[in-house]
């Protein structure tokens, strides 16, 4: 990183701080304590102005101070448009436009790096954009019930919900056509280890971001393992999701459960798992509760043990969690 850039990102975070008015220990002779911005990707049915995601918002400003906050949205200013993204559109297409709005950013592209959270599917997209784009890069990302090997059901639309509804049987039909794999959302994450011909070969987004086809891009891997921290929470009593171990990029085939550690995409390193494993980034957390129940005590300990000033240092992970949730 350029230092003029580093300079520019700091004088607008600071300006942003100076209009919320607070307190700040400026000092050239010290390292910057200004907090890394954070981007949020919300989840399947959600908008980038709901009320949850401003508190999310609040608290890490709160561990922070004068953290700066952007949340993805697919539709612009337009809540409505941005819900319906969550279920309609090209993934490869959604990550572009969030790619380029993120390199295009005044704060975000002048940052070192940001943090990012990823909620349920956000998740995954995040990955996606730190696999395929990474500027501005990524530092620490944390997913919360994200579908990371994909999932086999969905459980998630309301009784009312009729845009969930409608996108849930359309992907139950005909799941890996280019018809459903161009406009439905969940299907370009669908992963049935018991059909993995049809998804290796239709599969629009996450057999590629996964590295699971025979020609592997070395940039994914190594974009992913530059990451200092990837903290994946899963919720055990996640009905939603399924399986629930996709969290944790756990295989579960029928009654077979396949850690992350003992399978080919980290084994062959297909991704930078390993790697990142290695320097200790890899961070297995579960969260009693289904699906989005997540403590805000669990959010403070997020934000302060893994975001904040760029100078921090964090400590390898050395947890008795192996990746092997479900098992015991
Ligand atoms: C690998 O991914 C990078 C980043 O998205 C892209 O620029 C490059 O073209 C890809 N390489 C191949 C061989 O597909
Ligand atoms: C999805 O969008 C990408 C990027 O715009 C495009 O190249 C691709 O053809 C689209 N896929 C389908 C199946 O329409
Ligand atoms: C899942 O299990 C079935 C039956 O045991 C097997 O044929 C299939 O190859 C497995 N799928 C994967 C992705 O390993
Ligand atoms: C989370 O952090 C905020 C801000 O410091 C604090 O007000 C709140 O009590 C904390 N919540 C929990 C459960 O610790």
């Amino acid at each position: 990183m350029l230092p003029t850039k580093s300079l520019a990102f700091l004088a607008l975070t600071l300006a942003v701080s100076t209009v919320e008015a607070r307190p700040r220990h400026i000092n050239d002779d010290e390292p910057d304590d200004t907090p890394l911005p954070i981007v949020i990707w919300h989840g399947l049915g959600d908008t980038f102005n709901g009320e949850g995601l401003k508190q999310v918002g609040e608290l890490a400003d709160a561990i922070h101070p004068g953290t700066f906050v952007y949340t993805v949205s697919l539709g612009g200013t337009d809540a409505s448009a941005d819900r319906s993204a969550t279920f309609f559109g090209n993934v490869t297409a959604q990550l572009d436009e969030v790619c380029e709005a993120l390199a295009a950013h005044p704060i975000l592209s002048t940052a070192p790096a940001i943090d990012a959270v990823g909620f349920s599917q956000g998740g995954q997209f995040l990955r996606g954009y730190i696999e395929r784009c990474n500027f501005p890069p990524v530092r620490s990302l944390a997913t919360f019930g994200s579908q990371h090997n994909g999932i086999v059901d969905f459980a998630a639309c309301g009784a009312y919900d009729w845009l969930c509804k409608g996108a849930m049987s359309l992907l139950r039909y005909n799941t890996f056509s280019t018809f459903v794999q161009s406009r439905l959302v969940p299907a370009q994450y669908f992963r049935d280890p018991k059909d993995y011909a049809a998804y290796l070969d239709g599969s629009n987004f996450l057999a590629d971001i996964n590295n699971e086809r025979e020609v592997k891009n070395k940039t994914y891997a190594e974009n992913l393992a530059r990451l200092s921290n990837f903290v994946m929470y899963l919720f055990e009593d996640d009905t939603t999701v399924i399986p629930r171990e996709t969290s944790w990029f756990q295989e579960v085939n029928g009654t077979e459960v396949i850690a992350i550690r003992d399978r080919p995409i980290y084994k062959e390193d297909w991704i930078g798992l390993k790697a990142l494993d290695k320097k200790g980034g890899l961070r297995f957390r579960s969260i009693t509760g289904d699906h989005m129940q997540i403590p805000e005590s669990v959010l403070n300990e997020t934000f302060a043990n893994f975001f904040g000033p760029y100078y921090r240092k964090f400590e390898p992970e050395t947890g008795v969690d192996d990746g092997r949730w479900g098992e015991l």
